[in-house]
């Protein structure tokens, strides 16, 4: 990815509080208060809810595990959970892998969703209410990141075409745009104004009601992690990893296709499309082959990382553009 090299007036990461230890003391005073101010407050269910998430205890955990969706299966082993969980990208909490500690930060409740644009109705729904209503399953799925690295999970969650059909768009949307939370005081990153936040990703609606479009809430059979984009993000397996965006609180339905947060950065490099093609290099590194996180291995990569029998009539008809990168 496209990491900027900071100006030159601004503090160097060696003078400056170590982030983890900033983000665990705010977190501790954050969560102390959060605890205090629901025992006052009894009877406020958000209060309570709110710190129980702080403090570790999801309110969705009693859902889990989900029961596995069979027709999914993986080609490989499974990624060690440890692994999966301590090498992230999140650059809403800092442009490397080691990002677990800092995303502690990120309140998970009260944790609205914003579903508007071309809809029959606006509306906004907490994340419990909403999991509450989907059709859950787990599915073994490959995931394939743009810089050539890859991991086998275990996603918890629900297919995106129930949400969508939950969201009733209109005849006129023709993509759904999503966007990630944006809050620079928990979030780091968010401080570094050179990235247009908040994060944004788009598909077409054909993509995103195709039976492998997967909204994610849990992983390895328990609620998601923060660093892994709790309580809701997305996995499209036959993508590079950066289409699926994390810790997601609106859905827009729209007419015209949406900007993601890499095409602004970097549109020659990443783009709408990004399905993952070991034949077409990315400008700066190759995609043949990609590093198995967890292993010594490098195995070749394959076309739409494996899908292709699933997902390649999704673009038999669109001429003239770049549906690899
Ligand atoms: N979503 C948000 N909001 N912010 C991010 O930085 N990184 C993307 C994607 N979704 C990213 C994001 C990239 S580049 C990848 S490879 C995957 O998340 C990484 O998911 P993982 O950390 O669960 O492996």
């Amino acid at each position: 990815m496209l990491i900027r090299r900071p100006k030159s007036w601004e503090m160097p990461e060696r003078r400056a509080t170590p982030e983890s230890l900033f983000l665990n003391r705010r977190a501790l005073i954050k969560g102390a208060g959060a605890i205090a101010a629901a025992s006052l407050v009894a009877g406020c269910d958000e209060m309570v809810t709110s710190a129980r998430a702080q403090a570790g205890d999801d309110p969705s955990s009693g859902l889990y595990p989900f029961a596995r969706n069979d027709r999914y299966q993986l080609d490989r082993s499974l990624t060690d959970e440890e692994v999966a969980s301590t090498y992230n990208n999140f650059y809403e909490f800092g442009s490397h892998k080691r990002i677990y500690e800092a995303a502690q930060a990120l309140p998970i409740r009260p944790w609205d969703i914003v579903i508007d644009g071309e809809v029959e109705r606006v509306r906004t729904i907490s994340f419990d209410d909403l999991i509450a209503q989907m059709p859950r399953e787990e599915r073994l799925y490959r995931h394939r990141c743009v810089e050539a690295w890859s991991m086998a999970v275990p996603w918890s969650g629900f297919p995106m075409r129930a949400l969508v059909e939950f969201a009733r768009p209109l005849g006129s949307a023709g993509y759904v745009r999503m966007e990630t939370f944006h809050n620079p005081e928990i979030a780091p990153g968010q401080r570094q104004s050179w990235y247009p936040w908040p994060y944004v990703e788009g598909l077409t609606i054909a993509e995103a009601t195709h039976d492998l479009a997967f909204l994610v809430t849990g992983v390895y059979g328990k609620p998601l992690k923060r660093q892994f984009g709790a309580p809701l993000r997305l996995a499209l397996p036959w993508k590079y990893g950066f289409k699926s965006i994390k810790s997601i609180v609106r859905f827009t339905f729209t007419r015209e296709r949406p900007v993601s947060f890499w095409t602004e950065i970097q549109g020659s490099e990443y783009g709408f499309w990004a399905n993952v093609n070991p034949e077409v290099p990315h400008p700066r590194w190759s995609q043949a082959t990609e590093e198995v996180l967890g292993t010594d291995e490098r195995v070749p990569t394959l076309i739409y990382n494996g899908y292709g029998a699933e997902v390649a009539s999704l673009y038999a008809n669109i001429v003239g553009e770049e549906l690899f990168r």
